[in-house]
């Protein structure tokens, strides 16, 4: 079942509200790092911390963190979760000079305001400021966690980019690059709140499972949203992809499935698209051959599977919701 786009943000919303002390505890920590950042610096990231992201990696380490037999350390959950954001916000920064996009959530991007060459240092800053926030951690796997997922997200990027403008990028080559990317952080955000919550070994990889299948869909949804699929009051720029020579999940379906003549005719629709001159005739013909709708079969299948894990996980005032929540990003509007 395909729930309503009200859902996602309803649910989004109870969630919060259950962990709405740990949140506030993960914003403090943000607050103190923009605080103590010398000046040039300051300023700038708190400009970018004020644009508040939807904070769902910060969120699934929360509720993950709360399933365990007690309460965890509240401090020590605010400050991994301020890890994970301050890492997720260090990519985005790169990811926006990378990909040359100049609008994220609802704003212009670090680069457009301040030039590539202070993006790229506001993005390092970020990155070692989010190792900072976990260096006093009294579980040394919780740093190791934070920096192998930092090592993975940037592997992934580097795939992404090699593999720029191949046509024939097979599926297996598509799901190494978002893995990393994008699940790699969500399924250590997922294993850092479990080893808070106090759970076992198996039960945190359980939970990275989840995060990971959680983070694949995510990132199929938002590839999806690239083209205007679903999107709605998208507070990004749509055809990035294309522009950009990349190939994501729709059109490796397309390609699995055409004829001859077909392919040609999107070779020569995407050499195209960097001038935004053939996108919607690109997206005309990936709706006709059912490839959105591929794409959007396997974001629920690995959805699924996220629930599946979560409705085993103890404690259902959380896990259920968590389990809603998953269910409901198959319509998130942005
Ligand atoms: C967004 O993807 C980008 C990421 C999820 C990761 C980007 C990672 C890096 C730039 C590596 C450097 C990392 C660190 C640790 C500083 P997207 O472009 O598909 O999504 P978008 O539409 O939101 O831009
Ligand atoms: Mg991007």
């Amino acid at each position: 079942m395909i729930p309503s786009r009200t859902n996602y943000q309803k649910v989004l919303g109870v969630a919060r509200d259950l962990i709405q002390e740990d949140l506030l505890q993960v914003e403090n920590h943000i607050a103190g790092v923009v605080q103590a950042a010398p000046p040039g610096i300051h300023e700038r990231i708190d400009q970018l911390t004020q644009r508040k992201g939807k904070r769902i990696r910060a969120t699934l380490l929360c509720m993950v963190s709360n399933m365990g037999e007690s309460a965890p350390d509240r401090i020590r959950v605010g400050a991994s979760g301020a890890a994970v954001e301050i890492l997720h916000l260090a990519s985005l920064v790169h990811d926006d000079i990378i990909d040359g996009t100049e609008l994220r959530r609802g704003d212009r991007t670090a680069h457009v305001l301040w030039g590539n060459k202070i993006a790229v240092l506001i993005g390092d800053y970020l990155l070692s400021q989010a190792m900072r926030c976990v260096i006093e951690e009294k579980n040394p796997n919780i740093p190791v966690i934070l920096s192998a997922a930092a090592d993975n997200l940037i592997s992934g990027e580097i795939m992404e980019i090699d593999f720029a403008g191949r046509l024939n990028l097979s599926y297996d080559e598509y799901i190494k690059v978002i893995s990393g990317k994008t699940a790699a952080l969500v399924d250590a955000a997922a294993r850092i709140g479990a080893i808070l919550a106090g759970f076992p070994a198996d039960v945190v990889e359980e939970c990275g499972k989840m995060g990971a299948h959680f983070g694949l869909a995510f990132q199929i949804i938002d590839d999806l949203l690239d083209y205007g699929v679903g999107a709605e009051n998208l507070d990004k720029a749509k055809f990035t992809d294309i522009a950009n020579g990349l190939i994501t999940l729709p059109l490796i379906y397309y390609f699995k499935n055409c004829s001859e003549t077909e392919r040609s005719e999107m070779q020569i629709l995407l050499a195209g698209a960097a001038q935004d001159k053939t996108s919607e005739e690109i997206i005309a013909r990936l709706e006709k051959s059912s490839s959105f709708e591929l794409a959007k079969n396997d974001a629920l299948s690995h959805l699924e599977q996220a629930i599946q894990i979560a409705q085993k996980l103890p404690d259902t005032k959380y896990s259920e919701t968590l389990a809603q929540f998953f269910s409901s990003v198959s319509a998130r509007p942005n």
